[in-house]
């Protein structure tokens, strides 16, 4: 149902045409912040995390408006009005925990392409739609139509459901906010991929390691080596920009430290796949780092 319903939004033109205007006022907005912009980008995309921060904060809504149909339900069977006020409680948190996801999603969002682009933007418009009538409904609960009230919060809770049903498309299908560097293979001892002849200072240069690219730079008498595709889309590193002892992805502006491959600025959470480096009768070769090695051996052992 999901890709059908994912089609089908795909082929809505009028979402590109909105979302070309939408994207960049976002991005305008964090820029015009210069680095405190950035900051505040790299805090809602969840960089600081590890790991998207959206997903987290969507969880708030979620359970709350679960839990207020829970009360509501037990207002009505049992009568009891605390129940009744317990529900608008638990509405009322879940519109706070609705302001976080949506700053989080919008800016999320703000870095895609696509198809996924189409269908976040239908997420998002869902949820507008989800928290203005709970928004309406605790109104209405609090004056004289409360049933009216609870009626609107359980067709927010069926458009929330809609909009959480794409948000798994997104991440699940669309592969927004997992890290794609997932599943490729590093060799666990040196191997030759390039002419050390052939790499020049200060030139992102791609190298292959079987169907793997590696990112390798020399910089300074060393030479430093990252997954080239980038974690946050699979943008291609090497055709990015170096920016000091990092690298900037050509797409979405991810940076990503060549020391050790941790994220500078988002939209990526996840850090490269870093590599060491040595060179050996007259070849560059490389190996996965032996910290991320130890970390693997525990993972098998286990
Ligand atoms: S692919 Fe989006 S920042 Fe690299």
């Amino acid at each position: 149902m999901a890709e059908t319903l994912a089609q089908v939004i795909d082929k809505q033109e009028a979402l590109d045409a909105a979302s070309d205007v939408l994207q960049p006022a976002v991005t305008d907005l964090f820029k015009a912040g210069g680095e405190a912009g950035q900051s505040v980008k790299n805090f809602l995309h969840g960089t600081w995390l590890g790991h998207p921060l959206h997903p987290v904060l969507t969880d708030i809504p979620i359970g709350a408006w679960t839990t207020a149909i829970a009360l509501d339900a037990m207002e009505a069977v049992s009568g009891r009005e605390e129940f009744g006020s317990a529900a608008d409680a638990a509405i009322a948190v879940g519109l706070v925990g609705a302001l976080g996801a949506a700053a989080t999603g919008i800016t999320d969002w703000s870095d895609t392409n696509g198809r996924g682009r189409k269908v976040g933007l239908v997420h998002g418009l869902l949820n507008v739609g989800a928290a203005t009538l709970y928004a309406t409904s605790l109104v209405m609960r609090r004056g004289k139509a409360r049933r009216v009230g609870v009626g609107l919060s359980m067709l927010g809770y069926l458009v929330s459901g809609a909009s959480a049903y794409l948000g798994g498309h997104l991440v699940f299908e669309e592969k927004i906010g997992v890290d794609h560097t997932a599943g490729q293979q590093f060799p666990n001892e040196y191997v030759p991929v390039m002419a050390d002849a052939e790499l020049q200072e200060n030139q992102l240069t791609r190298a292959k390691y079987g169907d793997v690219p590696i990112l390798l730079v020399r910089r300074g008498g060393q030479i430093h080596a990252l997954a080239e595709t980038c974690s946050h889309l699979g943008g291609p590193l090497a055709e990015g920009e170096l920016v000091g002892d990092s690298v900037r992805c050509p797409w979405h502006g991810s940076r990503f430290s060549l020391r050790d491959g941790t994220v500078i600025d988002g939209p990526s959470t996840h850090p490269q796949p870093c590599l060491e480096t040595r060179i050996r009768e007259g070849q560059i070769e490389v190996r996965l780092r032996r910290e991320k090695l130890s970390a693997w051996d525990e993972i098998e052992g286990m």
